[in-house]
């Protein structure tokens, strides 16, 4: 049975309880992360702990442990996980209990949980259907909240669409991101994603991404996307930690280019699944 990080102690999930009044449960008011982890290697930890970091911040929320008290947990918990296969860390931190008043008091101490489930091993190479839909969410996209309301109702709709894998969102004309990912868009041979501000979360797939395909002599331009040409695009993917890079190949019933994954995308794939590795580090396993 794997075990969990709770406020401290290590104990199998069954037994993790908190309280009715944790404002997590009663305002939705906390921030999240996904790491995943391949193997022994953790993608791109100091990246997801300054994105940790960075949420926290813009919600006040006390940073409650350093990188290396982060680190000690994510190590404890993978080493005694009891599947060796690829998995994700999933970090929550809310701001601890109160009354269940909006206005919160300060000096509370935040509930942190951490625990590590396994990453499911769909194989979406063929592609998925996705449909597109008004950015309902709030306008703090940057910040990883998980007051995910918007997001769950989306994917649902997404998915009681003829099972379509996600719903990518729009506002004031333009693509943000998907419910649950990010999006790039090819035209000819013209690579582009929205750039990062408050309209969308700084995805670490997305960064990596943008970074390897700049670095191989690919490109990818960010900036923004209107829907039109999100409509007209040759290809569309998603990317995120616990897809990696997906092509759509159906937006709103309508092929994606051909209705095939693209020639790009499949070199981009490549170049992720090839390169990951490099950028993760290793549990220790002592
Ligand atoms: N979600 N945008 C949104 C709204 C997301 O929820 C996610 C990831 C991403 C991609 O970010 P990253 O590459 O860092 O995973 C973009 C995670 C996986 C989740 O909520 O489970």
């Amino acid at each position: 049975m794997n075990l969990v990080y709770l406020n401290g102690d290590y104990l199998p999930l069954e037994e993790a309880r908190i309280s009715v009044l944790d404002r997590g449960f009663t305002f939705g008011d906390g921030v999240y992360e996904v790491i995943p982890v391949f193997g022994d290697g953790i993608l791109c930890p100091e990246e997801h702990l300054r994105r940790l970091e960075n949420s926290l911040a813009a919600v006040a929320i006390p940073s409650p442990l350093r990188h290396d008290e982060w680190r000690r947990i994510f190590t404890r918990l993978l080493r005694e996980r009891t599947a060796r296969g690829d998995c994700s860390l999933y970090i929550q931190v809310t701001r601890g209990v109160s009354e269940r008043e909006h206005l919160y008091p300060e000096g509370l101490s935040p509930t942190v949980f951490v625990m590590c489930r396994p990453l499911a091993t769909r194989d979406y190479s063929q592609g998925v259907a996705a449909i597109t839909h008004e950015d309902i969410r709030w306008k703090y996209c940057h910040i990883k909240a998980i007051t995910l309301l918007a997001g769950v109702m989306l994917k649902k709709l997404a998915a009681a669409t003829d099972g379509c894998k996600d719903a990518i969102l729009i506002r004031d004309g333009y693509l943000t991101e998907g419910a649950s990912s990010n999006v790039f868009i090819v035209k000819g041979d013209r690579i582009k994603t929205p750039g990062t501000d408050g309209r969308v979360l700084a995805g670490i797939t997305r960064d990596l991404l943008v970074r390897l395909l700049r670095e191989t002599g690919i490109g990818c331009e960010e900036t923004a996307i209107t829907e039109a040409e999100l409509r007209s695009a040759d290809e569309v993917w998603l990317s995120s930690s616990t897809l990696g890079v997906v092509p759509v190949i159906k937006l709103d019933g309508q092929p994606v280019g051909d209705g095939k994954p693209g020639a790009i995308w499949s070199r981009a794939h490549r170049l992720y699944e090839d390169r990951k590795l490099g950028f993760t580090t290793a549990v220790q396993q002592s």
